[in-house]
């Protein structure tokens, strides 16, 4: 798979997976994404920067390198306009998680109005990681605004969190959810205040939260810079720009979207958005690794 191009599944067809996470259940790894395989729409005339919503791609791998798809774990809707899952708004980053508690496959995700002023968290539930997942709600969290998140387990307590953008993206936020992972406790933590960063991607390594974002520029790149705390309830440091390679300062012309890791080698998902044929934006995974000093770095491959 060469990275920073788009990648085929199975049967030819382009993987459909973007703002997605690879996550393991059992002994199959999932894919989950946006599906954007459409056309950008067309409004007054001219190539807008929005594909109508299709819903969350799910596809299975026994080896991070075949990509079978499974069909959407959640689809969009066609009757009411002012449903978070009608095609007309916007449904990204979508994440999951397994909760033990529960016993279910928990998907997050950012629902928004097609103007992002609606900037809220969706919630659905399912008993099968391949879905279908049945949408349970979107909300502010704790009343704050939502745009680009993600969904993350913290291993210094125990708990889940939403970690999103808020503030209209000045400040990064660590939403607690409770032990359903289904709702927010009212426990909330800013990350990092006034640096206007989103796309989080989180980490935990020897008993610190790395967070790897990008700067706010639309569907366009910029530099990336990894955060570092050991608790999140302390907020987060700002450190550098953890790339090395061509093209570092443009994050390899990607925007950060998760980190999985597999066989105890760590990896960072990007997307590589082309912003007006979105449905053809390609993807690259590279591998991460830290120093004795706790230092981060993102290595550029040209295969994954
Ligand atoms: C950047 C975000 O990271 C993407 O998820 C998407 O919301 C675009 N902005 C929209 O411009």
């Amino acid at each position: 798979m060469k990275n920073g191009t788009c990648w085929l599944d199975d049967q030819g067809k382009l993987i459909q997976a973007h703002g997605g996470m690879i996550i393991k259940f059992g002994d199959l790894y999932y894919w989950y994404g946006e599906n954007k395989d459409g056309p950008n729409c067309i409004i007054n005339g001219e190539t807008s920067r929005r594909v109508d919503v299709i819903g969350v791609s799910c596809y299975t791998s026994h080896d991070l390198h075949t990509w079978h798809y499974e069909g959407l774990a959640l689809k969009a809707t066609k009757d009411d306009p002012n449903f978070p899952l009608h095609f007309s708004r916007v449904l990204e980053r979508p994440k999951v998680l397994f909760c033990e508690k529960t016993g279910k496959y928990v998907m997050w995700f950012h629902a928004d109005s097609a103007n992002y002023q609606a900037a809220q968290a969706g919630c659905a539930i399912a008993d099968d990681p391949k879905g279908p997942f049945t949408f349970l709600h979107a909300k502010c969290p704790n009343g704050r605004d939502c745009r680009d998140m993600t969904f993350y387990f913290s291993p210094e307590d125990g708990k889940a969190y939403i970690i999103h953008s808020g503030d209209r993206n000045k400040t990064m936020y660590a939403s607690q959810l409770n032990d359903e992972y289904t709702d927010f406790t009212g426990v909330c933590y800013p990350m990092m205040q006034d640096q206007t960063r989103e796309a989080p991607a989180l980490i935990y390594h020897n008993g610190l939260h790395y967070c790897v974002t990008s700067g706010c520029t639309g569907w366009d790149p910029n530099s990336a810079l990894y955060s570092v705390t050991p608790h999140l309830s302390n907020g987060m440091k700002l450190i550098d720009n953890p790339c090395e390679g061509p093209n570092y300062r443009r994050t390899f012309e990607g925007q950060s979207t998760y980190i999985f890791e597999a066989e105890g080698q760590a990896y960072l998902m990007l997307d590589h958005w082309k912003r007006y044929d979105l449905m053809h934006s390609g993807y690259s995974i590279l591998p991460i690794t830290f120093n004795d000093e706790g230092i981060m770095t993102v290595h550029w491959r040209d295969e994954f």
